[in-house]
This record gives structure tokens, C-alpha cells and sequence, in this order.
């Protein structure tokens, strides 16, 4: 089959690679009709996440058909239209039971768990086409794919001619948006702000205003970003415009908003001192991540306050104002999106006419062309704000 391989930093290429195989009864073998490019898979292209090797196959949003399982009597049936939650869960471990899906103990394998328990104190779960650290499992960016647990993770769509491009970011970024600001515990009154118009941002916007927040006010630097904002119901801040903290300050009477999100991660853009700084040490190898838009953010938040971060993280974060957070009394939720608790919910709301996600696709390119989809997806964010690959689409079908 093809698919779309990690070769080392900003090298990923299409290549014709074995088929996937079914290793387990519980597993299914999908036929992708529909996958996406995701702000975190930039964490890879920038080879900012340890744990790749060449070759990997990447990409954990994606949906497609059912063309094997692993037994006659398998919950999935072939010939089934599947979304696959990016986060691979066994569904019974003491996690799973609590619902939280992203911290499931059994799914990355014994043998890769070693270099993430050392770093967090205990292993991660694991991922599609997310670095050996996450279990090495090859993603979606592929014609096919092995999906384990697939009798815990995948939701069926119903078959009442719901396009692909509607329920395809069930697989994360809906997800991951909507847990975002569940991570804030809105009230009504509230005003939220969200760093990032990113694809996580802005349904982290969408979502904020579906849970009753009273204002929701986005930051980022791109013009066509900041428009998909506003048009979501957003007030705006170009942070190369304005001072975001006085902004937000000014905006909220002096008080400072009730929730902040952080949906930039550990690739902050700007030319701030501190983020030049953090530019010198990760490039010298003496910090991981570069946490101006969390600093800001804590900073920015008004006293007694809420932060949300779903943003990426991976190391040890450097001049991060641990005053700021204590003496303002701020709480923080955080995490890898629990998907698997909030699909069906989230489905059932894009069939209600409650959630709409096409507004954010600005691409739809072949599988073949992924490769020129990661460097557009990176380096002309403003007009690539989603790129949905679909493997023959057509439009290079001549190369299959
Ligand atoms: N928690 C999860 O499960 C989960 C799931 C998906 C994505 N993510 C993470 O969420 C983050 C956003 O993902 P995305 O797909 O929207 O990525 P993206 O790269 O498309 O968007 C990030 C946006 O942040 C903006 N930005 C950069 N620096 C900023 C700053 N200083 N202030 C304000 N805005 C700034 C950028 O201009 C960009 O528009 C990434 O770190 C991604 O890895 C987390
Ligand atoms: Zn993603
Ligand atoms: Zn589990």
C-alpha cells in the first residue's frame, strides 16, 4: 500500500509499504477514505518529539471502512464506516473504566514505555503515528491501517450520506477543542480567552461558546485564522498588533478573563525576548519547549482564575512563573484528549445541525501529495488552515 513515512526532520514521503496485518482478535483493518494533518504531527516535522525512527508511518486522524476484523465475532463488521479515536485504549484498564481513555495502561507495549515512565513518572498511553514513545503504532496518513482495540475505539457513522468532511475531526481535533474548554468549567458570565486559531483553537472557541461562555476572545497572528474566529462568534487580538495582556486586560475591565486556553503548544511563534531565548536553548539542546503563549497565559488570567491546555508539551519547561500561577490561586486541567468519552456526544451534535466542522478545511489534497500538505500545513498557516488527504482522490492517480 502507500503511505506517508517520517524520514527525519521536515522529510516525510509517500512510499509503497506492506500491507497491515491483523495481530490480534480483538484488531480491525481499515480502508482510509479520509485522514488529516494535525498541529501535532507539526511536532514530528519539526522532530520536537523524541522516539521517531525513518520510516514510521504517521498520521492519528483519520476514518475510513471496515475490510477486516479479527474474528467472525468482532463488535466491528466489515463493510462498517469507522471514525478511529486517535488515542489507542484497551477500554478496561483502571483509566479506561474512569473514562479517561488517554492514560490507558495497556496499550503502549512494555517495550516503549521505559523512556516516557522516566519522563513523566509513568508511562503514556499510546497513539496512532505518534513516535515510539506512544507504542510506535503506524498511523492513518496510509491507504490502510492496523487498528487495535478496534472493538473500543472506532465509532460507526451512520449511514444516512453524512460526507466524510463532517465527522472526520471526531478523531481529534472536535474532540480535543470541546475538552478544552470542558477543562475550563465555564459559567455563564464568563469570559474566555484562547491563545492558538489553529484547527484546536478555533473549535476551542466554538466550543466555549456552545457551553454558554458570555465571551470568547481569540489570539493569534494570522489574519485568515483570527477571520474563522470572528465568524465563530470571537472577539480578536493580533498579537503582533497589540500587547495581548494589556489587551485582554483592557477588554475585561481591568480584571482579566475567567478562563484562558493555551491551544499553541510547544511551538510559540513571536518575536518576544523570552521566546527568541527559547528559540537559543532548544536549538542548544538546553530546553525541550517553547512556553511563551503558557506564560502569557498564565500571566493574562485573571486572579482565582481557570487555565486549559491542550496544547502540546513533551519536556521540562523553562521560566515558567510558578509565582504568578500560586499567588493568583489559578487552576490548571491539561491532557491528551480523553476522545473515546466524548465522540458519541459530539456526533450526536453535528447530526443535530449543532456542530458544524467543514468551515475549517482549506485543503483537500491526495495522499500523494501529503508531503507538500506538511510544509504548506507549516509554512503558509494562514491559508492552509486544515488539509484533509485522501488517498486516490485523483488527482495525481496516474503515480498508483
Ligand atoms: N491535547 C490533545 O489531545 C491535542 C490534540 C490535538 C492537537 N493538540 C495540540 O494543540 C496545539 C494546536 O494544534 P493545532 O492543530 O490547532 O495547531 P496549529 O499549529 O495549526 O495552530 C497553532 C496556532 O497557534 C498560533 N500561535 C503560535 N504562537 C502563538 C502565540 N504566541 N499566541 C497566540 N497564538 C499563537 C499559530 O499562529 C497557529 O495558528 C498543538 O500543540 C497540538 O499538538 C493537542
Ligand atoms: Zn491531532
Ligand atoms: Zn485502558
Amino acid at each position: 500500500m502507500r503511505a506517508l513515512t517520517w524520514q527525519g526532520k521536515h522529510d516525510v514521503r509517500v512510499e509503497t509499504v506492506p500491507d497491515p496485518q491483523i495481530l490480534n482478535p480483538r484488531d480491525a483493518i481499515i480502508r482510509i477514505t479520509s485522514t488529516a494533518i494535525c498541529g501535532s504531527d507539526l511536532h514530528l516535522y519539526d522532530h520536537y518529539i523524541p522516539g521517531m525512527r525513518d520510516g514510521d508511518i504517521l498520521g492519528h486522524e483519520f476514518m475510513g471502512e471496515v475490510v477486516e476484523t479479527g474474528h467472525s465475532d468482532h463488535k466491528l463488521k466489515v463493510g462498517q464506516r469507522v471514525v478511529v479515536p486517535f488515542v489507542i485504549s484497551c477500554g478496561s484498564c483502571f483509566f479506561c473504566q474512569k473514562q479517561q481513555f488517554a492514560a490507558c495502561d495497556n496499550s503502549n507495549p512494555a517495550e516503549n514505555t521505559d523512556a516516557s515512565e522516566l519522563a513523566y513518572g509513568y508511562p503514556m498511553a499510546a497513539a496512532f503515528g505518534y513516535s515510539h514513545l506512544t507504542g510506535g503504532y503506524s498511523g492513518g496518513q496510509a491507504e490502510y491501517v492496523r487498528v487495535p482495540y478496534a472493538d473500543v475505539g472506532p465509532l460507526v457513522i451512520p449511514d444516512d450520506g453524512l460526507d466524510d468532511d463532517k465527522v472526520l475531526f471526531l478523531s481529534d481535533i472536535l474532540p480535543t477543542g470541546w475538552m478544552a474548554a470542558d477543562n475550563c468549567d465555564i459559567e455563564p458570565g464568563d469570559v474566555v480567552a484562547v491563545w492558538g486559531c489553529g484547527p484546536v483553537g478555533l473549535f476551542a472557541v466554538q466550543s466555549a461558546l456552545l457551553m454558554g461562555a458570555h465571551r470568547v476572545i481569540a489570539i493569534d497572528h494570522h489574519p485568515r485564522r483570527l477571520a474563522l474566529a470572528k465568524q465563530l462568534g470571537a472577539e480578536i487580538i493580533d498579537f503582533e498588533q497589540v500587547k495581548v495582556r494589556e489587551a485582554l486586560a483592557e477588554m475585561t475591565g481591568g480584571i482579566g478573563p475567567d478562563a484562558c486556553i493555551d491551544a499553541v503548544g510547544m511551538e510559540s511563534h513571536g518575536l518576544s525576548p523570552d521566546n527568541l531565548m527559547d528559540h537559543v536553548k532548544v536549538k542548544t539542546f538546553m530546553a525541550t519547549d517553547r512556553i511563551h503563549a503558557l506564560r502569557q497565559v498564565i500571566l493574562a488570567t485573571r486572579k482565582g482564575g481557570r487555565i486549559s491546555i491542550p496544547g502540546v508539551y513533551g519536556g521540562i519547561a523553562d521560566k515558567f512563573p510558578i509565582g504568578a500561577l500560586m499567588e493568583k490561586g489559578l487552576q490548571i486541567k491539561s491532557g491528551q484528549t480523553h476522545v473515546q468519552k466524548y465522540m458519541p456526544e459530539l456526533l450526536q451534535m453535528i447530526l443535530d445541525g449543532k456542530i458544524d466542522t467543514t468551515f475549517l478545511i482549506s485543503h483537500h489534497l491526495d495522499l500523494e501529495d501529503a508531503a507538500e500538505g506538511y510544509k504548506n500545513f507549516k509554512e503558509k498557516q494562514n491559508e492552509y488552515t486544515k488539509v484533509v488527504l485522501k488517498p486516490r482522490l485523483g488527482t495525481r492517480s496516474a503515480l498508483h
